[in-house]
């Protein structure tokens, strides 16, 4: 026997990325959490962005986003950036953060201190409700010598990621099967 609940989404968890907007002159981040893997040929990835975000727009106008992983270390920066908002704050001066080109991408800046970054190409985008979805092609990726593998695939660093789920911040850990 069940209990019929209100419907909500609950596939957790959901991996905590810090995506990078605007241009390198006037960069912003936001924390987001609704982000996803959708296809692997091409490789796409999707994130969902309330349109009263500051960040919104940029994504929506230039059709460029970067996703870039923070480590367990970087929990600040998450917690920074997800309830500042670039309207009021440079988010990269305050936390002492470096935007820089992330090629092939025309105008989003990646951080530089994070060793992975997608260079996100959008897609789509379609009007959920509360969010904006995009998805777009991940069109590069930048990889710090930490992640770096001879093969074409960065290593994951799975004790490294974050995730979020009920409102807190959680880690990784193998089951061994
Ligand atoms: C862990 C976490 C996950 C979040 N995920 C999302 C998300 O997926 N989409 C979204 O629109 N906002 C999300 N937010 C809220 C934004 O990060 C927050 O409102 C931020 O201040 C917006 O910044 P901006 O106004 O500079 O764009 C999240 C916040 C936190 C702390």
């Amino acid at each position: 026997m069940k209990t019929q609940l209100l419907p909500s989404v609950h596939s957790y968890p959901a991996p905590v990325v810090l995506i990078g907007c605007g241009t390198v002159e006037e960069p912003n981040i936001i924390t987001c959490s609704w982000f996803g893997t959708v296809c692997s040929e091409p490789p796409m990835v999707s994130v969902s962005i309330r349109k009263n975000r500051y960040s919104y727009k940029p994504v929506h106008i230039s059709g460029e986003f970067t996703a870039n992983l923070p480590r367990s270390t970087d929990i600040e920066v998450v917690k920074y950036c997800g309830t500042k908002s670039g309207r009021d704050v440079d988010k990269f001066e305050a936390l002492g953060l470096t935007p820089i080109p992330c090629p092939p991408l025309k105008s989003a800046p990646m951080i530089a201190e994070c060793q992975l970054v997608l260079a996100c190409k959008v897609k789509h985008e379609l009007e959920l409700g509360t969010h904006q979805i995009f998805t777009a092609e991940v069109v590069a990726i930048h990889c710090g010598e930490e992640r770096a593998r001879k093969s074409q695939r960065p290593d994951p660093k799975p004790e490294e990621q974050i995730v979020y789920l009920d409102g807190k911040y959680w880690g990784l850990h193998r089951l061994e099967v």
